[in-house]
């Protein structure tokens, strides 16, 4: 099949360049700004049809959280109208889309793993974008997978593993909440979850959640994190309200990967996946 990945610079977009070459059955087209912008319908119209694509994944995504709040109808072009031309387009062709969307379309108000038909109640700007770009995909009525994630990370770009690493080897200490609780998840675990969709086939419109395994705070996260790169910066518990930022955060986030699981994908356990992403990062 030809699958033509957007926002393909990112970090879910290079995870899925990584392992390309793993499914030599497909032909992957990685696309991203400026030459292939998913808010302008016309171009991607010519441009989808042209690569004759059977698969749409779309990683493209506004995804600064913080400046979502002020840039709020920025963020909604990128993640509602774009998704929403992806959609229109996809179901022109007859093709398979996978939008990727995220846990802050809920609260986080709860205390047991969020399930796809859960009421969903975003707490902010990014997580209203990127609700509206879900139901768009919805309306059109393409076949689709919505395929929820949150607490990412890569080898890729910038991002809260690469982030405590530099930290934890400059600074004496480092301060971290331990009151906001999820998964941390690999993207190439991710991207490996999707083509497993896709491979099984895409009809109707489902949405599902797909994170690693495993509960964790940021703390546990980034002492995780200090462990495998021998950090030696001394590790400090805080409270959200000790670092305030522009976009409230949800406090559980846990989001429940049994519609996925029992759809056959493989959700490894998150300090596993971590250990291999480290190897990674601390081999460069
Ligand atoms: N990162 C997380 O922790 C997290 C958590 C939950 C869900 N998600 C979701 O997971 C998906 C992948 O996230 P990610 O971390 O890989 O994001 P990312 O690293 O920020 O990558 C997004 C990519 O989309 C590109 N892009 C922005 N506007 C575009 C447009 N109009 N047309 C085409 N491409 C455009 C970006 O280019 P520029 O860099 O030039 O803007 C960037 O290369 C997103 O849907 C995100 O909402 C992420």
């Amino acid at each position: 099949m030809n699958i033509f990945v957007t926002g393909g610079n990112g970090q879910l977009g290079n995870s899925f360049r990584k392992i390309s070459a793993n499914y030599p059955q497909h032909s992957f087209t990685f696309t991203d700004m400026p030459e292939v912008d998913i808010t302008d319908l016309e171009s991607l119209r010519t441009i989808l049809k042209n690569a004759k694509a059977d698969v749409i994944i779309n990683c493209a995504a506004y995804t600064d959280v913080n400046k979502a709040e002020s840039n709020e109808d920025i963020a909604h072009k990128i993640n509602a109208v774009g998704p929403g031309n992806l959609a229109v387009v996809t179901k022109e062709m007859g093709a398979k889309f996978v939008h990727v969307s995220t846990d802050y379309v809920f609260n986080g108000k709860g205390n047991t793993p969020l399930k796809e038909c859960d009421p969903t109640s975003p707490l902010g700007a990014y997580g209203r974008t990127k609700l509206s770009g879900e139901t768009i995909v919805k309306e059109v009525g393409c076949d689709a997978a919505i395929v929820r994630t949150a607490w990412l990370y890569s080898e890729f770009g910038n991002n809260f593993v690469k982030t405590m690493i530099r930290l934890g080897n400059e600074r004496e200490d480092v301060s971290v909440v331990y009151d906001q609780v999820g998964t941390p998840t690999y993207a190439t675990d991710l991207a490996e979850a999707i083509m497993h969709l896709v491979n099984k086939g895409i009809k109707g419109c489902e949405v599902y959640h797909y994170t690693n395994d495993g509960v964790a705070s940021w703390f546990d996260f980034t002492k995780a994190i200090f462990k495998l790169a021998g950090c030696k910066a001394n590790l400090h518990a805080i409270e959200s309200y000790e670092y305030p930022t522009p976009a409230e955060r949800p406090a559980y986030s846990v989001l429940s990967k049994r519609k996925i699981a029992e759809a056959g994908a493989s959700v490894p356990y998150w300090t596993d996946s971590l250990e291999k992403c480290m190897k990674i990062l601390l081999a460069k």
